[in-house]
């Protein structure tokens, strides 16, 4: 069985080491030694000033929201996981969703303006795939209308526009560890931010809002991340790019194996960015494949191939936000197709070329 992802994990007697620090010092948690060599790491690692880890993405996009008091309405996508606009939710605040472009599938800067009104304080954009939104534009319009800009940055990890790390756009990005993303703590998250103030505010809302032993400034939550979960983060970072390579790698593999199959399509890489290749995504027109997706799907699956149509249903058809006027049927009429195209091809690092070729003579085939 060829599964659509499988969570790396580094050799068992490396991280064996890590637990008997942790069982002798009896620090397991609440910002311990692992927990600030992992911040430091990360910042080196991914060029940015500050980051925070938190327990998992879903809290850090929490926690990022309320860190910069965020209300009213937020300018979303809604071509990403549901855990985007449910952090919106948890925050009280309504979700506004515009269409995606194109080439990226990310938030289309040029539907953007249209969406603001006197409620609007942020825009939530997602880098979905790991495809860099056109974050030049976003700040652009961010500026003019006031606006605050946080980055759901959850599928990219070291990604870099003309080497300088996505992380650095926005106000804000938040990032996910969970296990099936390219880089993992098990479940896992982190904010990104570029001033020490805006740090300290962080690090005290994942901590119940903790300053010190007896006082507490605001209602905060508990967003912390263990030490487990911090030694699992310093392995992996060792892994990292030679996973990063092998995903690059499958990815060539499905693009040339791929390429001329009529009625399929995938996405291009942008000269000047570095991927990290979480995902391998490919489009279904049925009329020129012959087949629909979820056709192609079943056959696949027929095999024991399991690929993942995601983002399928978009956030906006899920019952808890149909009912909103911007999600109403034909608003978004890119998203609307691209989420009856598309299926996630397996990738992972320790996916077999041999596997690689059984995924594509299937879709071949037909
Ligand atoms: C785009 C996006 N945002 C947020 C999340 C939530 O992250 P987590 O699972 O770490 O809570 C995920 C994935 O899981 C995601 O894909």
């Amino acid at each position: 069985m060829i599964p659509v992802t499988r969570s790396f994990t580094p050799p068992l007697e490396e991280f064996i080491p890590y637990l008997e620090q942790m069982w002798k010092s009896k620090i397991l948690t609440n910002g311990g030694p692992f927990h600030e060599q992992l911040e430091k790491e990360l910042c080196k690692y991914l060029g940015v000033k500050y980051i925070s880890l938190c327990s998992n993405g879903t809290l850090a996009l929490i926690v990022a929201l309320r860190t910069l008091k965020i209300t009213g309405e937020v300018i979303t996508t809604p071509y990403s996981f549901v855990a985007t606009t449910h952090s919106l939710w948890w925050n009280n605040i309504k979700p506004v969703f515009v269409d995606i472009e194109p080439k990226t599938l990310n938030l289309d800067p040029d539907k953007i303006e249209a969406a603001i009104t006197p409620k609007t304080t942020a825009i939530m954009p997602v880098h979905v795939y790991g495809n860099p939104c056109d974050v030049r534009r976003i700040k652009k319009i961010a500026d003019t209308y006031g606006l605050k800009v946080i980055y759901d940055a959850a599928h990219t990890f070291g990604v870099t526009i003309n080497n300088k790390s996505i992380l650095n756009f926005g106000d804000l990005s938040i990032m996910s560890f969970h296990a099936t993303k390219t880089y993992n703590t098990f479940e896992g998250g982190a904010i990104v931010c570029h001033d020490k103030a805006i740090k300290k505010r962080i690090d005290n809302l994942k901590n119940f809002g903790f300053v010190d032993e007896t006082t507490v400034v605001v209602p905060g939550i508990n967003a912390k991340m263990t030490e487990v979960q911090a030694a699992m983060g310093l392995l992996q970072l060792k892994y990292i790019d030679k996973n990063i390579e092998k995903r690059k790698h499958i990815t060539e593999e499905y693009r040339k194996k791929l390429d001329g199959v009529k009625g399929l399509t995938s996405l291009e890489d942008v000269p000047g960015v570095r991927y990290c290749y979480p995902y391998f995504p490919i489009f279904i027109d049925k009329e020129r494949y012959g087949k629909t997706r979820d056709e192609l799907y079943d056959e696949l699956k027929k095999h024991n191939i399991f690929g993942r149509r995601y983002f399928y249903p978009l956030i906006s058809q899920f019952p808890s936000y149909s009912g909103l006027e911007s999600a109403k049927p034909g608003k978004m009429p890119v998203a609307e197709k691209f989420t009856k195209q598309v299926i996630c091809l397996p990738i992972y690092p320790t996916l077999s070329l041999q596997d690689v070729n059984k995924v594509c003579s299937v879709i071949k085939k037909n």
